[in-house]
């Protein structure tokens, strides 16, 4: 079947695979963007790229409720535990583990990973998804490096990239970036949310399908796509 992708604005994701729903950086209470409220969202599984605030948001609340594992490093891993969360799983940068729905490697992310109260996050990550035979690649917050042409190598079916500019790439590195990763198609994220990460996305979409053979996704948040 088909995988469904849908954007809960900034870097929330929920990806469908049939067998199991992934959640990533379920930013939710708090967000001016956020299409539903906290409390409806299901997760089987939710993946947690770092520290900051806008990315674990809602983590232990929703883990809570719906019994979902969580996924992180394994410094965030350790912090969830002491939230009273029993259903974690360690993985780190550069290693894959093989879930019941599918594969997920944590890829490097230059950026922070302070936890709310101040713990220390370890290093942040971005992930990629091997899910019945497509490739995600969820870079999460991260400047622009050139190892993103590794990741690239792959053969990456959807990209999920930071545009905001401000605290991730910007539109002009965000671009480059498609450019080293040549995915099939392109999400951008991680923009809007807040007055200094403002984008004209349409714009960013109209450069990308000029300059690369990439299709731009544009969705609004609450959106889906399928990856046929
Ligand atoms: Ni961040
Ligand atoms: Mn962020």
């Amino acid at each position: 079947m088909a995988l469904k992708v849908t954007w809960y604005s900034h870097a929330c994701l929920m990806i469908e695979t049939g067998e199991a729903k992934l959640l990533v950086d379920p930013f939710i209470t708090g967000n001016p963007l956020a299409p539903v409220p906290a409390d409806q969202v299901q997760a089987d599984y939710i993946l947690v790229s770092h520290g900051h605030g806008d990315h674990v948001g809602d983590t232990v609340d929703i883990a809570k409720r719906t019994g979902a594992t969580v996924i992180s490093n394994f410094e965030i891993h350790n912090w969830l535990l002491g939230q009273g969360l029993e259903k974690a799983h360690p993985q780190h940068i550069g290693g894959g583990f093989n879930y019941p729905w599918g594969r997920v490697k944590l890829t490097i992310a230059h950026h922070g990973s302070a936890l709310p109260d101040g713990s220390y996050g370890g290093n942040p990550c971005g992930f990629l998804f091997y899910i019945q035979g497509r490739k995600i690649y969820h870079a999460c917050d991260t400047g622009l490096f050139y190892d993103m042409k590794l990741i690239g190598e792959e053969g990456i079916d959807l990209a999920v990239l930071p545009i905001g500019d401000n605290f991730t790439m910007g539109p002009e590195d965000s671009l480059r970036a498609v450019k080293l990763i040549e995915p099939r198609q392109v999400l951008p994220i991680h923009y809007d949310t807040f007055d200094v990460i403002q984008q004209d996305v349409d714009a960013w979409k109209q450069r990308v399908e000029k300059e690369t053979e990439s299709v731009v996704a544009l969705l609004k948040p609450g959106e889906s796509l399928e990856l046929a």
